[in-house]
């Protein structure tokens, strides 16, 4: 192992052992067990504390500390794995043997090619949408690529247009509220609207190719539509290079460093799961419906898009900008607590001691700081700006630095720009939401929860002309 890659190893080891010495007086969990339904718990707002399925994918512990996927810590996941052995342990539930690595990281390559998707992608505004748009457009663009089925594919297409004039259309046959029609379509002979037995659907939701492919075509996607962003063209993975490796090479055309591809490596393996999030359970309600993984896939990527889960680590960058010097921090953490204002990149629902993502990244961070003097006096601002909080409000209301801490100066280290932050996050989750989609299929039963009704009951109905 080369001295870099062998300080990296270090760094997560000293990590895990800080993580141990730090919760060891908090209590071990009970071993998991199957539970009956129906299950007692306390519900908040926002289905807080509801538990909506079991699952065997992964494991978030708050008091200690604990990231667990299928079983591994993620210390030991980090300090030994790659993240394309993981994608194999949470979509199969057991690590690989050299053989199914070998036969996985095939996979990903060759479904890292999508020649098609990308010309057809290439044919919208690409420049004029962000990449997460890119992302969930890509994404429907490979459903129509790759999947043959679709409840209205026995419908005809607009490649079955035959006259594109209004005029030739007679008028008994503009349906109502069409009138702008513009397309006439023939059946094609022996054509009919084909149905679809449920069975045949879960076949194929549940398929593993589909996922293994969805996997590698986010990251193909998310680095095409950042290389369009930069007037260039996208770039096909190279085959010496990691599943890592090559997102980087893919989005900066450069070969990235060892230290770097086991970084960006390590942060996809940190962002891989997470619990039921929001991104997740988003995936997970629509894969309930039966409809196919690709707009289950999609349904995360939109819930992802939003501020309030994908977008914190742009904030956590833009604050360290902002606050510019060390000697600034603890003037600026005053005026943000007297305000009553949070900090970006601190606390978390889940984590009432340090996340160990953030434990992880970290240090991580500080070891590429070291290569470039711009994100080395970020760096110290973040280190500072850690310190202050924790000793003014840290340890009193069990706030710590979250993975969105690091993550985003992370990237900022390897040259991504801020829009590639979010879509980062996508590259990695969408191994936890397929993972959890599959496992959830195979005792399905569509989310359904209720809300309580707090409006009027008998309201009296007034006529339009009467209402003033
Ligand atoms: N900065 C300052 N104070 C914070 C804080 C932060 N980032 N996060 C929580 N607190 C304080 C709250 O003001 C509250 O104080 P109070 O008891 O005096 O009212 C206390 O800690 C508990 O906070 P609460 O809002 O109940 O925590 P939560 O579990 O509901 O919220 C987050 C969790 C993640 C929503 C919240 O910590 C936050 O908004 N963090 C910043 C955004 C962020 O980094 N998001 C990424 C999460 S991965």
């Amino acid at each position: 192992m080369n001295s870099g890659l062998n300080n990296i190893h270090n760094i997560i080891k000293t990590a895990s052992a800080e993580a141990l010495a730090e919760t060891a007086n908090e209590p071990e969990p009970e071993t998991p067990r199957k539970k009956e339904w129906p299950i007692d718990c306390v519900v908040g707002p926002g289905l807080e504390g509801a538990i909506a399925c079991q699952s065997k994918v992964g494991y978030v512990n708050g008091t200690k500390g604990w990231l667990v996927y299928r079983g591994y810590n993620i210390f030991d996941l980090c300090a030994h794995s790659t993240y394309e052995e993981v994608c194999y342990l949470l979509l199969n539930g057991c690590l690989p043997n050299r053989t199914q690595l070998a036969d996985f990281k095939q996979k990903l390559f060759e479904y890292s090619f999508m020649n098609n998707v990308l010309r057809r992608l290439m044919g919208f505004d690409i420049e004029k949408m962000s990449v997460m748009g890119a992302l969930r457009l890509g994404i429907n663009l490979m459903r129509t690529e790759f999947s043959d089925f679709d409840l209205i594919e026995g419908l005809p297409s607009l490649s079955d247009a035959i006259a594109a004039d209004e005029d030739s259309i007679p008028m008994d046959a503009i349906p109502f509220g069409e009138k702008h029609a513009t397309f006439e379509f023939k059946m094609k002979k022996g054509r009919k609207r084909k149905t679809h037995k449920i069975e045949r659907q879960v076949d194929k939701i549940s398929s593993y190719d589909t996922a293994i492919q969805l996997i590698a075509g986010v990251s193909t996607i998310i680095a095409a539509a950042s290389r369009l962003h930069q007037n260039r063209f996208p770039l096909e993975p190279h085959p010496d290079l990691s599943f890592a490796g090559n997102l980087i090479y893919m989005i900066t055309g450069r070969r990235p460093s060892p230290a770097e591809e086991r970084i960006i490596d390590i942060s996809l393996i940190c962002h891989a799961d997470h619990g039921m999030n929001a991104s997740t359970f988003a995936t997970m309600v629509v894969a309930s419906t039966l409809a196919d993984i690709y707009f289950s896939v999609g349904a995360g990527v939109s819930a992802l898009s939003g501020p309030l889960h994908g977008g914190a680590n742009l904030d956590v960058v833009k604050q360290l900008r902002q606050i510019g010097r060390v000697e600034n921090v603890g003037k600026w953490v005053d005026e943000k607590l007297s305000q009553k204002n949070k900090i970006s990149g601190f606390g978390h629902r889940v984590y009432r001691s340090y996340d160990p993502r953030a434990r992880i990244l970290g240090p991580l961070v500080g070891h590429l700081a070291d290569e470039s003097s711009r994100i080395a006096s970020l760096y110290e601002v973040a280190k500072e700006l850690e310190r202050t909080v924790a000793q003014k409000v840290g340890a009193e209301k069990k706030i710590f630095p979250n993975v969105d801490f690091y993550s985003g100066l992370l990237y900022s280290c390897i040259g991504f720009d801020e829009e590639l932050f979010t879509p980062m996050f996508a590259a990695s989750r969408i191994a936890g939401w397929t993972a959890r989609a599959i496992e959830y299929l195979e005792n399905n039963r569509i989310f359904r929860p209720r809300a309580l009704y707090i409006g009027e009951l008998r309201n009296t109905y007034i006529p339009v002309e009467n209402r003033d």
